[in-house]
């Protein structure tokens, strides 16, 4: 049997959305099918739709979410019908040089599902980061769905599927933000906030904001920032180090991602210091840097995809501490919106209104 649900679909590159009839496969081998509750819209989400992602349009959008196993095809045994899922974009393989040597969250082969959706003329859907969730129904590969507490906020939990995951991860996993530290985060947008809240939640004592919109500021502030820099008012890098000794911060994460953002994270963190970029940067960006710097202060550059996080492990730790009162989710969801509003989520998204947009389905 093939399901007919609603869906949000990017027909041609900046075109605007439309709401359009999907035709959803029964689950085969190793997939899944997920009845949708929340999507967050992402930035990622307005990437595809622009055509910055690939040109592999119609795109079904949405990627950010929470849903309930519906049904799964055979050889599926991490979850059955009825289980509450968060859903994720690094079903792991087990297979390639990064699972085999232990470090499954750089998995350079991860499971998306086999069959494609479509819509009712037979064309072939491409699901954003092979999920594709502002739909009612979605077939992903069972690896996808991560099981979690059902006695949960569905749309705070299911930002733990991209945005939020990608900015607490790119402190506690990539960043390896210890008790005592000093953190700056570059860019205070839902990322960049995350990563704050994340800096927070592993014990960073100095935690730094810097943004050149002083709105996102004094969000940062409530979500766990105990500073803040407006970088469009004062060069960014002499505030840190003002805020650190005069030495720099121990940890610099770079949620923007543009070369001028990426300089000052480099120039602000103190010696032997990490930074980490998370913020993704377009094609036509380059970076230019005294090789004797890079060499001379010492300490480690990284990038940070989805947090380095592997789902199976932080979904649920997360959605424990967010329950316990400690990783307040709550505060990134800005508002709830249905599955017809998603174009104008965009360009709130675009002004900076929000930090998250939750489509309830
Ligand atoms: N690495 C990953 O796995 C991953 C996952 C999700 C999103 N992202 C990326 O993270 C980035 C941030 O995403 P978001 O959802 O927070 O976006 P956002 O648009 O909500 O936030 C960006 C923030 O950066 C600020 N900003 C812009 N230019 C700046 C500058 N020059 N200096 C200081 N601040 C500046 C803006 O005012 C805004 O607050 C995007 O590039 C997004 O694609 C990465
Ligand atoms: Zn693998
Ligand atoms: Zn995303």
């Amino acid at each position: 049997m093939v399901h007919k649900v609603k869906g949000v679909v990017a027909r041609s590159k900046g075109a605007p959305v439309t709401l359009e009839t999907i035709l959803v496969p029964e689950p085969g081998p190793g997939e899944a099918l997920v009845d949708i509750l929340t999507s967050g819209v992402c930035h990622t989400d307005l990437h595809y739709k622009l055509g910055g992602i690939s040109d592999d349009f119609p795109f079904l959008l949405g990627h950010e979410a929470t849903g309930v196993v519906s049904a799964v095809g055979p050889d599926v045994t991490n979850v059955v019908p009825g289980d509450r899922v968060v859903l994720n974009w690094r079903a792991v393989c087990g297979n390639c040089r990064a699972c085999n040597r232990g470090e499954a969250q750089y998995c350079f082969n991860t499971h998306n599902a086999t069959q494609k959706m479509t819509l009712e003329d037979g064309t072939e859907l491409s699901a954003a980061l092979g999920i594709g969730a502002f739909v009612e129904k979605t077939l992903v590969a069972a690896g996808q769905c991560t099981k979690v507490d059902p006695d949960a906020d569905a749309a705070a939990i299911g930002l733990l599927g991209c945005g939020v995951m990608a900015g607490l991860g790119a402190a506690i996993n990539t960043g390896g933000v210890k008790r005592g530290d000093s953190v700056a985060v570059i860019g205070c947008g839902g990322v960049g906030v995350a990563a704050i809240a994340g800096a927070a939640l592993a014990g960073a004592t100095t935690v730094i904001a810097v943004d050149i919109d002083p709105k996102k500021l004094d969000r940062a502030l409530e979500l766990g920032a105990t500073h803040a820099v407006d970088s469009s008012a004062s060069d960014p890098v002499e505030k840190i180090r003002e805020l650190t000794g005069g030495f720099g911060a121990d940890v610099v994460i770079d949620a923007v991602g543009r070369p001028e953002t990426y300089k000052q994270a480099f120039y602000a963190r103190d010696l032997a210091g990490t930074v980490v970029l998370v913020g993704v940067p377009t094609p036509d960006m380059t970076l230019e840097l005294p090789l004797l710097d890079v060499f001379g202060r010492g300490g480690s550059l990284k990038s940070s995809w989805y947090g380095d996080c592997l789902p199976s492990r932080d979904f649920p730790m997360l959605i424990s501490l967010y329950k316990q009162g400690k990783l307040d989710l709550d505060a990134f969801v800005t508002e709830r919106i249905t599955i017809d509003q998603v174009e104008e989520a965009f360009d709130k998204m675009h002004a900076g209104a929000v930090l998250r947009s939750v489509v309830e389905l």
